[in-house]
């Protein structure tokens, strides 16, 4: 943070007024169960980003984003305009999220960007980012919402500026995460309700399988829809539903036939995948990492078979954490349609793991996989 102030005072001329940080996110367990209101283990991840800021007169903001050496522009009248294709898409979109809930914003200013989460790699880079701005904005401009809140106006940026339906999952995350700490969500009423111990001696490694295609998107909107309808047909059979989080495995599979085959089979993973994550929190509890392994293993699967959210390079990542010693689970995380997989790793073979995996998969791919050795850190803050 020191840093980044040094870089910001030097090419601004200008001393910070405020900053805020937020790492990425992991979704441990409980895969596109947090917009049918289900459960979810996650943690923040180690890696941040950060914002400094300075009030400029007039209607211009400058932001240097200096990861990538280059600055970014906007004037406070075009806020409206359609996102542009940079980072300042995330602020600009967390500037309307935060208007429409009351802050006012009546003087431009300059911003310091910098971050240690990596891009496009299934670790919310873009949460981040909303979420670093919008702490940082609020503590400029004298505003200031409650936690849950500042989720929403992250996931509020996604949905209504970038037209991404995505739940609340990441930018909960980012805020809520506690440091070396597996955090339990319920996204019903919208709140942590259990905090739980990742055994010592265990780690998580990310591998980004680097593919990810070209549908994403409306792909994840597509199977938002299935949940959504499918979860329809039941409450029109159960009183009492009102979304996939309401529905037991039994009454989904005695329901079978009233279902599309589509929106039995996501509607199937992701009332098995909440039962999942119940099971998980006392499994963890109990320090029995092997079952919690058997847990992430059988996500993956009914990813690959029910959700269809997978990739052959996905499975193969999967397929290869049961050969090389040192992993007692792993599975996809995240949205899905390539990105990233995580393993459950024995710490002390950690290094050697993931090095033996990214070599067997290039060698099966001609991909260079990119790893990482996730540490888990605490949510969002403001630092100035
Ligand atoms: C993406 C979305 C989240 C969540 C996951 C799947 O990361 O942004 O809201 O739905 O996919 O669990």
């Amino acid at each position: 943070m020191n840093q980044l102030a040094e870089k910001f005072s030097e090419y601004f001329h200008l001393t910070p007024a405020a900053g805020a940080a937020a790492p990425g996110r992991l979704e441990v367990l409980g895969n596109h169960t947090d917009y049918n209101e289900g459960f979810v283990l996650s943690c923040a991840v180690g890696q941040n980003t950060a914002i400094v800021l300075s009030p400029l007169p007039g209607t211009q903001c400058r932001v240097m984003d200096f990861r990538e050496n280059c600055e970014m522009t906007f004037d406070l009248a075009d806020m409206d305009a359609p996102p542009p294709r940079n980072g300042c898409a995330y602020i600009i979109g967390m500037m309307n999220e935060m208007r429409k809930r009351g802050c006012v914003f009546n003087h431009g200013f300059a911003a310091g960007l910098e971050s240690s989460v990596p891009l496009s790699a299934g670790m919310s880079s873009s949460a981040a980012l909303e979420t670093a701005a919008g702490f940082a904005l609020g503590k400029l401009f004298n505003f200031s919402l409650d936690k849950a809140e500042w989720a929403r106006a992250g996931q509020g940026v996604e949905n209504n500026f970038l037209g991404l339906k995505t739940g609340l999952l990441d930018q909960f995350s980012s805020i809520f995460g506690k440091r070396d700490a597996i955090i339990m969500s319920d996204f019903r009423t919208v709140e942590v309700i259990d905090t739980l111990p990742l055994a010592s001696g265990y780690v998580f490694v990310v591998i980004n399988s680097m593919k990810k295609h070209h549908l994403v998107d409306s792909d994840y909107n597509v199977r938002r829809e299935n949940c959504e309808s499918a979860a329809r047909k039941l409450a029109a059979i159960y009183p009492g539903v009102s979304t996939l989080r309401d529905v037991t495995p039994a009454m989904l599979e005695s329901a079978a036939d009233k279902l599309s085959r589509m929106e039995l089979l996501r509607a199937r993973h992701v009332v098995n995948e909440c039962d999942r994550v119940k099971a998980a929190a006392a499994i963890l509890r109990a320090g029995d990492m092997k079952a919690f392994g058997r847990l992430l293993y059988a996500s993956h699967e009914s990813s690959r078979v029910n959700f269809e959210n997978s990739t052959p390079e996905l499975d193969y990542l999967v397929e290869l954490s049961r050969t090389v010693p040192g992993c007692i689970g792993a599975r996809l995380s995240g949205g899905g349609f390539g990105g990233i997989s995580i393993h459950l790793v024995e710490a002390d073979a950690a290094k050697e793991y993931a090095s033996r995996v990214c070599t067997a998969y290039k060698l099966q791919t001609g991909i260079d996989a990119e790893h990482f050795i996730c540490s888990i850190g605490d949510g969002a803050k403001i630092f100035l």
